[in-house]
């Protein structure tokens, strides 16, 4: 893909080359994004993938890489990541502790970016990046993550539970 993820680093482009172009299934490769990302982002200090659980307005943790969350189910509605699916939309919050509607999980979170996974138009997912630096996502980070959500879409299975 010589084309995509044009506005990050050459090592995060080529590490997301090698990872899709491995050997792993589709989870596989989304806990691998998600470990990349976290790595080699530096305001990327949480990065995990919700799956929406299918007929049931829910989202459950997929692979994620930071620290465990207690949230690991969120109904659609509640939070940054609910908001986001319920309004199938990304959501970027620049302050966290200014949002009325929001689940923490870490106190050291000031920002978050979640970006919605669609196949054939149903939310099947999302991916949520928290920061601990206040306003720290861009609208670069919006392209990249949602040409992200694009691509991730197609590792998350079909018959997923
Ligand atoms: N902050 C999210 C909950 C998920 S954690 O960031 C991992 C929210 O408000 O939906």
């Amino acid at each position: 893909m010589p084309e995509a993820f044009t506005n990050q680093s050459s090592a995060v482009r080529r590490k997301l080359v090698d990872i899709l172009d491995g050997d792993n299934d589709g989870p596989g490769k989304l806990q691998e994004i998600a470990d990349a990302l976290h790595e080699l982002i530096s305001h990327y200090n949480w990065v995990g993938f919700y799956l929406a659980l299918p007929g049931t307005r829910t989202l459950v943790l997929g692979p994620f890489a930071g620290e465990p969350t207690e949230h690991t189910h969120i109904e659609y509605g509640r939070g940054i990541c609910g908001q986001a699916a319920e309004t199938r939309s990304t959501f970027v919050v620049k302050d966290v502790s200014k949002e009325d509607n929001y689940l923490s999980c870490s106190i050291k979170v000031k920002s978050e970016i979640v970006v919605p996974i669609f196949r054939e138009g149903t939310v099947v997912g999302e991916i949520d990046i928290d920061s601990h630096r206040r306003d720290a996502f861009t609208e670069a980070d919006t392209v990249f993550l949602e040409e992200l959500a694009r691509t991730a879409e197609q590792l998350i299975p079909i018959d997923f539970p």
